[in-house]
């Protein structure tokens, strides 16, 4: 019989033996954990986070799963920095930059998902990140992309190290070349016998109670669609989701499409932003949300 340490702040979470012992000494820049789904990839990597974080490395979380997203809203991308370095608050205090993908799976998406991440990756880098624990979505499937999606996003964000959770062999596709790579440390790890399965409904309810939550407090605000960039036109239509962007393509808000007046090239946007007047571009998503039902389209 195996023992667990239990720690005390997150009652719920068993740490293995295997987690405790891993050693982290030297480590810094990109760690990325990947995993498919369901395999505890989202607990470990706050797990080590925090434990960067006792370590006294100002370290980053870097949430890259745009359907069941940690810090941030489906369709998006968000990056936390811990306020400070000793500082292990979860979820992280400091300063925060979200990217929009627009779609909850990065199937059809791959760009914007690899774009995005290396976005965020630079800004953790640009606020001084020693240490960046990137959470990835759990699709690693070859026939569904998945394989190409780590891999080459493995290639762009030059990880110092890859952890990867598997419960057999269906990582090796993606480790193989790794384990030979000088450029990059690859650590495998079991998959924990305390990992639960998320069935699809429960994902599905997870998204909806965020999205209903932060569209609650959301108010009509006129955009004219000539006052900004608009990117991806072709998906306007009432139900559309939007990101409103900052001046460096980071999300400022979600919203969502509540009219269009083509005629006079001004949209109604339902949105808890206060102003549009910092918005610098907008994007439109691939998904929708029925207002009144408060539901994904
Ligand atoms: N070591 C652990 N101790 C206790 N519970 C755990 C542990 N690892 C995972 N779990 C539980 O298992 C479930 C799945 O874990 P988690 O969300 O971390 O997996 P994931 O791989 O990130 O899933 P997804 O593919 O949805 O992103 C969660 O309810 C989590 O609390
Ligand atoms: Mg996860």
């Amino acid at each position: 019989m195996i023992s667990y340490a239990i720690l005390t702040a997150v009652p719920e979470l068993v740490i293995p033996p295997r987690w405790e012992s891993l050693e982290l000494d030297g480590l810094r820049g990109t760690v990325m954990i990947i995993g498919a789904s369901d395999t505890g990839k989202s607990t470990f990597a706050r797990y080590l986070f925090q434990r960067m974080c006792r370590a006294g490395r100002w370290s980053a979380y870097l949430d890259l799963d745009i359907g069941q997203s940690t810090l941030g809203l489906p369709t998006t991308m968000n990056l936390a920095m811990a306020a400070a370095p000793g500082d292990d608050r979860f979820p992280p205090q400091g300063a925060r930059a979200s990217y929009f993908v627009g779609a909850i799976t990065p199937r059809g998406h791959l760009l914007p998902t690899i774009i995005g991440a290396y976005r965020l990756q630079q800004k953790a880098v640009a606020w001084g990140a020693e240490v960046i624990i990137v959470d990835t979505t759990g699709l690693i499937d070859k026939a569904q992309g998945g394989k190409a999606l780590k891999q080459w996003k493995i290639e762009l964000l030059a990880p110092a190290v890859v952890i990867g959770l598997q419960r057999g062999r269906e990582l090796e596709p993606i480790l193989w070349p790794l384990r030979r790579d000088g450029r990059v440390r690859s650590i495998e790890l079991p998959v924990s016998p305390h990992a639960i399965e998320r069935p699809r409904e429960a994902r599905i309810a997870r998204r909806r109670e965020r999205l209903a939550a932060y569209f609650g407090h959301a108010q009509p605000r006129l955009l004219s669609l000539r006052q900004c960039a608009i990117y991806d036109l072709e998906w306007l239509t009432v139900g559309s989701l939007l990101a409103l962007q900052d001046g460096e393509g980071f999300v400022l808000a979600l919203g969502v499409v509540e009219q269009v007046d083509h005629q006079a090239g001004a949209v109604i946007v339902r949105t808890p932003l206060p102003t549009l007047s910092t918005v610098a571009s907008v994007r439109l998503g691939a998904v929708g949300w029925d207002l009144v039902n408060q539901r994904e389209l």
